[in-house]
């Protein structure tokens, strides 16, 4: 018994024995027994390192929906695990199996770094765990290694770069480069947002790339006036954005710089003048009215003591979705065919605007663009309307 209960899958095989046999005994029922206890969220997140900020606003968002519901989700109290996964690929796989053989979470929400989530995806995909990601955009996990049990609240590493292209080519940018740290995030989006630039007779002529999460700069952005481009793209986030659009401010270039809206989220305040005037893309940013929106700020706000950003927004609708589904099965989690039924059709109320799931389990949304004037990511506009990611070689069975 010890044996079976160290796996996901078998601890729900042992659940539904025990609802076979307490059901035949008397009251009370193996499924009351169940739907009593409170479900296992796993959060594997970074809590340490140049994402930390990134992993806490989701936590407190998710916090946030659990709080807004009285506590309980689907009628089950909800008990979270942390995991600080320090958005290290190497420790990935070992701490999703801790949390999903260990401490046996129903659910694992998780994460923020492409490289880890290619690990947590690989060991969910084997248990069979609910899996929603909050933030990692790693084309594949909703592509050609899509699964019926992982869902995405946040985007596809393509989405907010191909938008930041495409509205630079419709500008008649024929050549830009892209510089951002070497893996999957920092290729994936330079690849968006050169079919962006594509699309309209534009040409990404080089990518410049250093490790992940190195900060040292400067032999990159000598390159950048020997390459003949009328713009710069970028694909940097938390601490090593601020780092990053300092030190181009500092360097005195003479072409602009622009980027995936990570580049300033949540980091303007620590940027400062250095960022004043820059256009990013995302699918996020300051301005967009909307009741769910302004309630959701001011609720963070109160909460963290600081202003929402993207991350924070993709964890409200990580609880959201999780929310959907569990309220639809009234907490019972094994009932699988109606729990994803019900996230796959999912329209959610996202203080980015209008939001649904695609087939493929990731998110359509528009991509706004935004400008950072006086500490804001002001939206100017939207890139592109309902943007889906292509989903290539997904098929979900
Ligand atoms: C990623 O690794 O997928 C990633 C990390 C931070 C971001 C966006 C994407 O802000």
């Amino acid at each position: 018994m010890a044996k079976l209960l160290s796996t996901g899958v078998s601890r729900r095989r042992v659940l539904q024995g025990g609802a076979a046999l307490t059901a035949a005994a008397t009251v009370p029922t193996g499924w009351a027994i169940a739907q009593a206890k409170p479900l296992k969220v796993g959060l594997m997140l970074p809590y340490s390192g140049t994402f930390a900020k990134l992993g806490e606003n989701i936590t407190i968002a998710v916090e946030m929906v659990i709080a807004e519901k009285g506590g309980k989700l689907g009628g089950r109290e909800i008990e979270l695990v942390k995991l600080d996964d320090e958005s290290k690929p190497e420790l990935a796989p070992q701490n999703a199996d801790r949390l999903v053989k260990r401490d046996q979470v129903d659910v694992l929400i998780g994460t923020v770094h492409s490289g880890v989530q290619m690990g947590i995806h690989k060991v969910v995909k084997e248990s069979g765990t609910l899996t929603i990601v909050p933030n990692a955009g790693n084309n594949a996990v909703t592509r050609e290694l899509c699964a019926k049990n992982v869902f995405r609240t946040s985007f596809t590493n393509w989405q907010p770069a191909h938008g930041m292209g495409l509205a630079l080519g419709k500008r008649g940018i024929k050549k830009a480069a892209w510089i951002t740290w070497d893996y999957a995030a920092g290729a994936e989006s330079g690849e968006g947002f050169k079919q962006g630039l594509e699309k309209n007779g534009g040409q990404l002529v080089q990518m410049l790339t250093l490790p992940f999460p190195q900060t040292n700069f400067q032999p990159l952005l000598a390159q950048v006036p020997g390459l003949g481009v009328d713009y710069v793209g970028a694909f940097f986030a938390g601490g090593g954005a601020v780092q990053f659009v300092k030190d181009y401010a500092a360097a005195g270039l003479k072409v602009p710089l622009c980027g995936s809206g990570f580049l300033t989220e949540g980091v303007l305040g620590a940027q400062g003048p250095a960022a004043e005037g820059m256009e990013t893309a995302l699918h996020y940013g300051d301005g967009i009215d909307n009741p769910v929106n302004a309630a959701f700020r001011k609720a963070f706000k109160d909460k963290a003591g600081r202003d929402a950003d993207v991350y924070a927004v993709q964890g409200y609708d990580a609880g959201q979705l999780l929310a959907i589904g569990l309220e639809a099965v009234k907490g019972k989690i094994e009932d699988e065919a109606n729990l994803y039924k019900a996230m796959e059709n999912a329209k959610l109320e996202s203080p980015r605007g209008p939001a649904k799931m695609s087939k493929d389990h990731n998110i359509i949304h528009n991509i706004y663009l935004r400008k950072a004037q006086g500490g804001e990511n002001k939206v100017i506009g939207i890139a592109a309307e309902q943007l889906a990611d292509p989903g290539t070689g997904c098929k979900i069975a």
